[in-house]
């Protein structure tokens, strides 16, 4: 019997057709999805990225809590028009860190993905105060009330704990340091050396403009952060992948 004509069983007999079917499925299923289980970690590492500051922390969740990925992704696609208006491709690596990831599903403002250090602080504030004042067709909502919100950061060590307890690897010194921390990112005059070798390259500013340490503090100082972290002038990809 030719191999056709021995499938042609199978194709007859539904029952027969389905047994073997998820036997298919499964044997696949296995193969793909098992080792998985075996790999410590599916992310390539990448140098730069490191987890957030405090303060960015905080503007973080500010972020989530105003819902700005509504209107805002933060993922650049590998594709010529993306990469040519945002910059280089979303490395995995770059949101190993966050909790949840802020990747969005829709774009009725533009990626966010490496928004950081394309505007300054002041235009930030300007735009997040009243963004018609300065993109007269836009429809993005005002958060100038931002301004008038000033940050108690007592809480700031669970904060830390917290993102640790799922994989952020916070150290003991970064936790016993949240509070310390959070205040000397916004205060310009503020010994900055702690926060530095904790987190390198963390931007050290007034950021909002204004006496105290308010929610557009932390909100500019995550913006400016963004896509950041990686130095795409040396960066390569990892040929083993
Ligand atoms: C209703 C949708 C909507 C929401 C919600 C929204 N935005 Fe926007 N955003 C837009 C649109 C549209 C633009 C483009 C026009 C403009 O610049 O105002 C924009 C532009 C921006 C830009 C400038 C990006 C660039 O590359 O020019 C930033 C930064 C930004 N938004 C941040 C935020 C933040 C932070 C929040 C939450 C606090 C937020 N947006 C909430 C719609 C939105």
């Amino acid at each position: 019997m030719a191999i056709l004509e021995k499938h042609k069983i199978l194709e007859k007999n539904a029952t027969l057709l389905l047994v073997f079917s998820f036997l298919v499925v499964t044997i696949g299923g296995m193969v793909q999805i098992a080792p998985l289980f075996y790999l410590e970690n599916t992310i390539e590492k990448v140098e730069g990225v490191r987890p957030y500051t405090p303060l960015e922390l905080k503007g973080r969740d500010i972020y989530v809590r105003e819902g700005c990925y509504v209107c805002h992704s933060q993922m650049i696609r590998p594709m010529r028009d993306e990469v040519e208006r945002y910059g280089h491709y979303s490395l995995a690596a770059e949101s190993m860190y966050d909790h949840p990831f802020q990747w969005g599903s829709k774009r009725t403002g533009p990626d966010l993905a490496r928004v950081g250090g394309r505007y300054s602080d002041e235009w930030h504030i300007d735009h997040l105060t009243n963004p018609q004042a300065v993109v007269p067709e836009s429809i993005m909502p005002k958060y100038g009330f931002l301004l008038n919100r000033m940050i108690e950061p007592s809480n700031m060590k669970e904060r830390l704990a917290t993102d640790r307890a799922v994989g952020v690897p916070y150290d003991d010194e970064m936790v016993a340091n949240a509070v310390a921390d959070f205040r000397a990112q916004a205060n310009p005059d503020a010994d900055s050396s702690g926060l530095e070798a904790r987190y390198p390259g963390a931007q050290q500013r007034n950021f909002d403009r204004q006496p105290g340490i308010s929610e557009m503090d932390a909100l500019i100082a995550y913006l400016q952060v963004l896509g950041t972290m990686v130095d795409f002038s040396t960066f390569e990809p990892d040929p083993n992948r």
